[in-house]
């Protein structure tokens, strides 16, 4: 198995389990709340671990608790966390995450530390860059780092994957062509491109437009659908299995997480994503963020 770099946020997840998800100017009353470790970076670098992988993680969190349970709990599961700086006074990043009886989520991040990831951190642990096979990324950190990385990263002929998460129009496009595979799903894609992607036509087209502005594959997550492979040279749909969904917090996460897994084992884009599929496809029907991430063994009965 070979060495994956996640370079990303750390978030405290907040989450509000609620029958229905409230519309503008709308009260409703939820069922309980509680505080789990999350932030797009850290699951992904958590389920790396936790699957037995090799892996570090360069992010930022604050002196404070929170910050000291996400570095813990990616600890446990053999991440190494010594790249992630403690910023003194500083709040590490929260998310508020409320989750329907349909399991759909809907997420407002606060970057707190996340915010504070420079490029000078990044170069600090340039060695990490060298010996990583797979550099995973995702747009929850200052956009200037993530493209610093990026091409760091091409620099060193490694592999570069990125989850365009949260997405914004514009902000990757003179990188695309650095990026090896990105893993929007629809909505993502949709606002990536500035186009429709409400039927697997529309989803196709988009995702070749990306193709022809320099992004090799687009892997587009489509939730009970499965997901899209798509490139110049195909668009390919792997459909999964419905199972009870009961919270969908990390599914993405972990589909790009244990993607790079089994890229990094030297399996094929194919083989990789029937992979990341069959876990992703687990998360879903556990709640939490890392907590729904399952263990080797688990993976093994898929
Ligand atoms: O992808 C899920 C994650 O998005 C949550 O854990 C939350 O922290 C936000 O970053």
């Amino acid at each position: 198995m070979g060495k994956i770099l996640v370079v990303g946020s750390l978030n405290m997840d907040f989450v509000i389990n609620t029958d229905k998800m409230p519309v503008p100017g709308e009260t409703v009353l939820g069922n309980y709340f509680n505080l789990s470790p999350g932030g797009k970076g850290a699951n992904q670098a958590y389920a790396v671990g936790k699957l037995g992988g090799n892996v570090s993680m360069i992010g930022a969190v604050g002196d404070d608790e929170n910050g000291n349970i996400l570095r813990e709990n990616l600890k446990s599961v053999n991440v190494d966390v010594s790249p992630v700086e403690v910023l003194k006074d500083c709040h590490t990043g929260s998310a508020f995450v409320t989750v329907d009886k349909s399991g759909e989520n809907s997420i407002v991040v606060i970057q707190g530390t996340n915010k504070l990831l420079t490029t000078e951190m990044i170069d600090k642990n340039v060695d990490l860059i060298k010996k990583a096979d797979i550099v995973l990324l995702q747009l929850e950190v200052p956009i200037n780092v993530i493209k610093y990385t990026i091409n760091l990263a091409k620099q060193y002929n490694k592999i570069v994957i990125v989850d365009p998460a949260p997405a914004v129009y514009g902000v990757l496009e003179d990188v695309f062509e650095k990026i090896d595979f990105s893993k929007p799903n629809e909505t993502e894609l949709s606002i990536l491109t500035g186009l429709p992607t409400d039927t697997e036509e529309n989803i196709i087209k988009a995702g070749k437009a990306l193709n022809q502005k320099g992004l090799k594959n687009v892997i587009v997550t489509l939730g009970s659908k499965g997901s899209i492979l798509i490139n110049e040279n195909e668009a390919t749909h792997f459909p999964v299995p419905q199972v009870n969904i009961v919270d969908t917090t990390a599914a993405g996460d972990s589909f790009i997480a244990t993607f790079a897994i089994s890229l990094s084992e030297g399996k094929s884009v194919h083989d990789s994503i029937e992979f990341a599929s069959k876990v992703a496809n687990f998360v879903v029907t556990r709640r939490g963020a890392q907590s729904s991430i399952p263990t080797k063994e688990e993976v093994g009965n898929l």
